[in-house]
């Protein structure tokens, strides 16, 4: 999609309010849409209730109208919304490019997404560059949807390093792939032990991006990578495992945020780090009951074979945390049925051992309305997670059962600050939401942009 800063007499788009005009046929509720002759008018819902999220959402469905009438070109003449003009430009941006991400890899018969240049009024000249930025995250959080809907038969360890590596190593990005030797040599054995069930090669992928100042220790990003999730012994329903493609969600969103940043050449040190498998059963293949190592020497006693995430992402930010001393270590991961089932689809939930990076993460979120909401770190849940014979115990029960898989992570972190995004719910939607479509929505990739941008 092009915004062309050139406005044109044609498609021209106004802006109205919920019953602030004489029409009786058109109310102005939020995404009404009227057109005739060539003019829109796109309704905006009750007027002391609008934001830039209604906004947004208005405009998500303008797109899809659009799309509808193989409509391709758009004029705005003025921003009559209220909002301010940045807010209103990067919006209707937002809004119109996310409206038209279909995922249709497996359909035969394809409709391309035929939007194409957005006509605007040269006041909005001096956002240019903002939305050549946005457009360039988007395009990060774009990859993050096609690998998350990807399902498990395209992309497994080896393709999803591949992806990583095809996408970022041209940006400057240096990505190294470990294999099974590898990643028992570099001590990741619990990881190991996680995957082994698999036929599947467990891959190992580090992705460095180093163009901030020399010795400026960086922000660590680490995402689940399980490529698929069957529960192991402790199996899953068949329908429970049915989406369990998307138990990448994580790494879905840090290589997404890796490509957002280096597309837009930020001046940061980042680094990524995925762990990908897959959890499924074999003879070879991990039980309940074993006792197992992890890389900082620490047994954990698997209680439940469900509960992986935590054990591949606990050598994974234990690797982040000794090579790399980072500043700041966030993990993300599609870890608990908790999650949605105390938040939902709407809110990510977090866990943290340093409140004011748990600030920072929350102010970059807000700012690009994706939500988060902190848990709290009490003392009393580590008791859920403690073990009779090993050291920690992978599942803390059925009581608070989001706190207790991260305070799990939190044993590996080192003391480094560190913030824990859960995503489960929010990184496929069983529902639209929002100005987002049903399945994976790329979360946090926007978040994880502006966080490397004020670092
Ligand atoms: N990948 C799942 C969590 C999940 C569930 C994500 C539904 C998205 C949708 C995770 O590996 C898992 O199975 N967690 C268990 C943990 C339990 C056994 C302690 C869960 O939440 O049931
Ligand atoms: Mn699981
Ligand atoms: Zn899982």
């Amino acid at each position: 999609m092009k915004f062309n800063y050139r406005y044109k007499e044609i498609n021209q788009i106004n802006f109205a309010f919920k019953d602030k005009n004489e029409l009786e046929f058109f109310k102005g509720d939020k995404g009404e849409v009227l057109a005739f002759h060539g003019k829109i008018i796109l309704g905006l819902g009750e007027e002391d209730k609008f934001n830039k999220e209604i906004f947004k959402e208005a405009i998500c469905s303008l797109g899809k109208f659009l799309k509808d009438k193989d409509v391709k070109e758009i004029s705005i003449k003025e921003n009559s919304t209220g909002l301010d003009d940045k807010d209103f430009v990067l919006s209707l941006a937002e809004a119109l490019i996310v409206s038209s991400y279909d995922f249709n890899y497996y359909k035969s018969d394809k409709k391309e997404n035929l939007f194409e240049v957005v006509n605007l009024d040269e006041s909005f000249n001096e956002f240019e560059a903002d939305v050549d930025e946005l457009q360039k995250v988007l395009c990060g959080q774009f990859l993050t949807r096609d690998l998350v809907n990807l399902r498990s038969n395209d992309i497994y360890p080896e393709t999803l390093a591949q992806k990583a590596s095809e996408n970022l190593s041209d940006l400057g990005v240096k990505v190294t792939i470990y294999g099974k030797d590898e990643i028992l040599s570099m001590g990741l054995t619990a990881f190991y032990e996680v995957a082994k069930g698999s036929d599947k090669e467990p891959k190992f992928i580090v992705m460095e991006y180093f163009h901030g100042q020399k010795d400026k220790a960086p922000l660590a990003l680490v995402g689940k990578g399980l490529t698929y999730d069957a529960g192991g012994y402790s199996i899953k329903t068949s329908n429970g495992m049915k989406t369990m493609n998307s138990d990448m969600g994580g790494s879905g969103s840090v290589i997404g945020a890796m490509k957002a940043i280096a597309l837009n050449k930020l001046q940061v040190n980042v680094v990524a780090i995925v762990a990908a498998c897959e959890n499924l059963i074999s003879g070879r293949a991990y039980k309940p009951g074993d006792i197992i190592k992890a890389r900082n020497g620490m047994t954990i006693d698997v209680d439940n074979t469900d509960a992986e995430g935590r054990i591949t992402l606990a050598d994974a930010v234990n690797y982040a945390a000794t090579e790399y001393k980072p500043a700041l270590i966030v993990d993300l991961a599609t870890l608990t049925g908790a999650a949605i089932g105390a938040l939902g689809e709407t809110y990510t939930a977090s866990i943290t051992n340093n409140e004011e990076a748990f600030k920072k993460v929350l102010r970059a979120s807000k700012k690009v309305d994706e939500k988060i909401w902190l848990l709290p770190n009490d003392p009393f849940y580590k008791t859920y997670n403690e073990s009779e014979n090993g050291d920690v115990k992978n599942s803390g029960g059925p009581k608070a059962g989001s706190i207790t898989a991260g305070q799990f992570i939190e044993n590996f972190v080192e003391a480094y600050p560190w913030v824990h995004l859960d995503i489960a719910g929010t990184a496929y939607l069983s529902a639209p939401q929002g100005i987002n479509s049903k399945g994976a929505t790329g979360v946090h990739v926007k978040t994880l942009y502006e966080l490397a941008k004020e670092f």
